[in-house]
């Protein structure tokens, strides 16, 4: 089971209850430094964050490939829509 990011010892309960407190994987990544030695944890933080697992088995590289392609689907549908609260001045 996989249950911390190993490069900053950041255990995967700690990014599942700044989650519980509306953190945003970028918000997560900044404060514990999660994601940002070899990357490795980077699917596995993105997967507690969406369900709340403290502890997960290994993924399969087709499952990390799907949810880091979910990340760049999400990512790039933020940017398309624009920053938030920002009215659109087209009209
Ligand atoms: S395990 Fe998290 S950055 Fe390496």
């Amino acid at each position: 089971m996989v249950n911390r990011c190993v490069c900053h010892e950041v255990p995967f309960w700690a990014i599942a209850a700044l989650a519980k407190q509306g953190e945003s994987f970028e918000q997560i990544r900044e404060a514990t430094h999660c994601c940002q030695g070899c990357g490795t944890c980077e699917p596995y933080v993105r997967k507690v964050i969406a369900t709340g697992a403290t502890s997960l088995p290994l993924l399969t590289p087709e499952e990390q490939d799907e949810i880091m392609a979910e990340a760049r689907r999400r990512a790039e549908a933020e940017r398309a829509a624009g920053p938030p609260g920002v009215p659109d001045q087209a009209e």
